[in-house]
């Protein structure tokens, strides 16, 4: 047995490093889209006995859901050993509490579905928050890999003297982390949302890195509105333009058009395909995958 790369239509880029990495052959699927709106999927290559990884990023997840899970079943019922989600980014991490009465916990209806469909999830920095763990969520075995090393590497490489900023409490555990690798210093600001694409954030006194590149590091930039609004705070005190980095580029609308005209330069992974990715997290997801055990001889 051996585990065998399933990418859903969209992900072929990334699953093409992921085997590259890991030296894994490709699973040939077809699929489309009934004149009636209704998904065919079908698996071309044999699986039976292998470990399959379907690949699928989930930057779109409403789009996506119901092919996952027919692609996961189809491989399950043509008898794979096991059925891996790598989606190295994991949508519906941030409603994981009623802030309204009334509201659907989507985190857990989803950690829910997917649990019931794959033997595991593979992902890359999930935005936990309220949750500590993702096995708090998930039924089933569920790894979070971290990025910051990765972006840490980048920003060493490429940014004199860098200073790291989180844009928000939530960003201390990648900005602390990545500033701590690269011997860096680093600030945090403090946010205020007031709507889905409002926020207020509020600076605090930098003049003692005035000479340092600002480096705002995020886990996701959604809306935008987060970096977008840190970014202005800065040519608004006359200090540089900062570079902007994240792990996950979902980049809604206008949102990178409207960062890249505040920010000296944007940079992401690929978890999420987009012009900004300057660093892969396939080889990291392939050591990971590499390092587990697989569950029946063939
Ligand atoms: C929130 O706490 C996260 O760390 C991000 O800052 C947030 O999700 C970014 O969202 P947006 O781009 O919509 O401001």
């Amino acid at each position: 047995m051996s585990r065998l790369i399933l990418p859903l239509p969209g992900n072929e880029t990334f699953a093409r490093l992921l085997a590259a990495e890991g030296g894994w052959s490709m699973v040939e699927s077809e699929t489309r889209r009934f004149p009636d709106g209704e998904t065919y999927f079908r698996i071309l290559s044999e699986v039976k006995g292998h470990a399959v990884d379907l690949v699928c990023t989930l930057a779109a997840p409403d789009d996506q859901f119901l092919r996952l899970v027919f692609a996961a079943d189809t491989a399950h019922r043509l008898g794979a050993a096991e059925v891996t989600l790598v989606a190295p980014y994991l949508a519906y991490m941030r409603q994981d509490k009623v802030f309204n009465p009334g509201e659907a916990v989507t985190s857990q209806t989803f950690a829910r579905l997917l649990s019931a469909t794959f033997d595991r999830i593979v992902t890359v920095d999930p935005h936990l928050h309220r949750y500590p763990l993702l096995s708090a969520l998930y039924q089933i075995p569920a790894d979070s890999l971290h990025a910051a090393p990765v972006l840490a590497d980048w920003i060493a490489a490429n940014v004199a003297a860098p200073l790291l900023i989180g844009p928000d409490e939530e960003s201390v555990q990648w900005v602390s982390g990545i500033a701590s690798r690269i011997g860096a210093p680093f600030e945090v600001l403090r946010k205020t949302r007031h709507g889905d694409r409002s926020v207020e954030i509020a600076m605090p006194d930098l003049s003692a890195h005035r000479l340092r590149q600002p480096v705002l590091v995020d886990d996701i930039a959604s809306s935008g509105g987060t970096l977008i609004e840190a970014a202005r705070q800065f040519s608004a005190m006359g200090l540089p333009r900062p570079i902007c980095a994240v792990v996950h580029a979902l980049f809604a609308g206008d949102a990178f058009a409207l960062l890249s005209e505040v920010a000296a330069r944007v940079v992401s992974t690929d978890t999420v395909a987009h012009a900004s990715n300057a660093v892969s997290v396939a080889p990291l997801i392939a050591r990971h995958l590499n390092t587990l055990p697989l569950r029946k001889e063939s």
